[in-house]
């Protein structure tokens, strides 16, 4: 595949980066710019940086509906992820709080299910919820997994591999009820789903521009005040970010995020209209062209999403086959080992059907002219397929 004839539709992956943000990014790279260490107090240069970043914490709070005293910022969603399931199970072991219980869901980003993963050999007993068919979860399968010993709720708003959309807010509040704190792993609905973070029962949410335009190696976790969650830092050093994550704060990075959250603010709404469009278009142009399913909720989806199972073919030959569209068979982290979508398998998609499924996934420099050479070079190779993978004389 040539890399720039292809279609780019792995924005789920990551995103080309703005060049607006690009712009606000390299003014903190300069000397004549905000480059210098934002902890540094004894210098204007070191106050125009921590200004910087004050800015862009203002930004990402705005977005969210939160304080900026309730963002910390880390290295990425995966960062925030590790820090809101070992911050708050250590914080409360120190605290002696007995409770050694975590309910997740089995379609969870890998970054929650390694964390739970590691936290089970340390003794913790973790759930994993089945999702509905559609791919998303609810209070129905939540309640009865919600016993005394369970501490911390950890799922995501949105499915990256299927962009099912879930009820957080919903999910959030039964368990504030039960005096259980909830987690959510955002990075893929930011900007495109209610927030209102001060007014929901959330306790953490993962944050990364990466998917929005924004650079990756930046990321943010929302830590409820009014909540008073408590967490160890999991990364020490000079007690920056107030003492929940050392090391010099990337001022670039952040300034990236925070333009990126900005922008999702002022045009994220238009986005969502336009995407949503894309993804319908494309849908439209592959049941015109072959037969496909569409997997994850029909009505509570993300605009940028589109998880489409192919049945029939051979499935370990579709992506080698594709000339002309860059795009996945499941999440990044996945896509190389040539296993199934874990995420497809929990939704109940037999191994065969899940390896015949792509993930595509639009963004904001996506056309409709992309979309149709997309859906054309997918059509004449899903067809193709097909057609050998039947028995001769048939
Ligand atoms: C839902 C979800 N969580 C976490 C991550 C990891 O994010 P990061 O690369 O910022 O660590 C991703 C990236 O694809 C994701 O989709």
């Amino acid at each position: 595949m040539s890399l720039h004839q292809a279609v780019y539709l792995d924005y789920a992956a990551a995103t080309p980066v703005d060049p607006r943000v690009i712009d606000a990014m390299v003014s903190c790279l300069k000397l004549n710019g905000t480059f210098a260490n934002p902890s540094s107090k004894d210098h204007a240069y070191g106050w125009q940086a921590a200004e910087a970043v004050e800015n862009a914490r203002g930004q990402i709070a705005d977005l969210i509906g939160c304080s900026p005293l309730e963002i910390i910022f880390t290295s990425g969603a995966t960062e925030s992820n590790n820090l809101a399931i070992f911050g708050l199970s250590k914080a409360l072991r120190q605290q002696g709080d007995p409770r050694r219980s975590i309910v997740t869901s089995k379609i969870e980003h890998k970054a929650v299910l390694e964390a739970c993963a590691m936290l089970e050999e340390q003794g913790y007993q973790v759930t994993y919820l089945d999702p509905r068919p559609d791919g998303t979860l609810d209070c129905e399968l939540l309640a009865p997994h919600l016993t005394a010993d369970v501490f911390l709720v950890s799922i995501s708003q949105a499915n990256s591999v299927t962009g099912a959309v879930s009820d957080m807010h919903a999910l959030a509040t039964l368990c504030r009820s039960r005096g259980i704190y909830y987690h959510s792993d955002c990075a893929q609905s930011i900007g495109y789903e209610k927030f209102d973070l001060d007014k929901s029962d959330i306790s953490l949410v993962s944050l990364t521009p990466e998917k929005i335009c924004g650079p990756k190696g930046a990321g943010a976790l929302f830590i409820n005040r009014s909540q008073q969650v408590p967490l160890a830092p999991m990364i020490v050093g000079g007690g920056q970010e107030k003492g929940l994550r050392g090391g010099t704060v990337a001022s670039h990075q952040v300034v990236g995020m925070g333009k990126a959250f900005e922008l999702m603010a002022q045009e994220g709404k238009q986005d969502k209209e336009r995407l949503n469009g894309l993804r319908s278009y494309l849908i439209e142009l592959l049941q015109q062209g072959t037969d496909c399913r569409i997997n994850g909720s029909a009505t509570h989806h993300l605009p940028h999403i589109l998880s489409v199972t192919f049945p029939g073919i051979d499935g370990r030959l579709l992506l080698p086959s594709l000339r002309n569209t860059a795009c996945s068979s499941g999440s990044a982290c996945s896509s190389a080992d040539l296993k199934p979508s874990y995420v497809l398998t929990a939704m109940g998609l037999s191994d065969e059907d899940a390896r015949a499924s792509l993930r595509l996934s639009v963004g904001r420099f996506t056309s409709r002219e992309d979309i149709e050479c997309a859906a054309r070079d997918i059509v004449a190779v899903v067809n193709k397929l097909r057609h050998s993978a039947k028995p001769a004389g048939l």
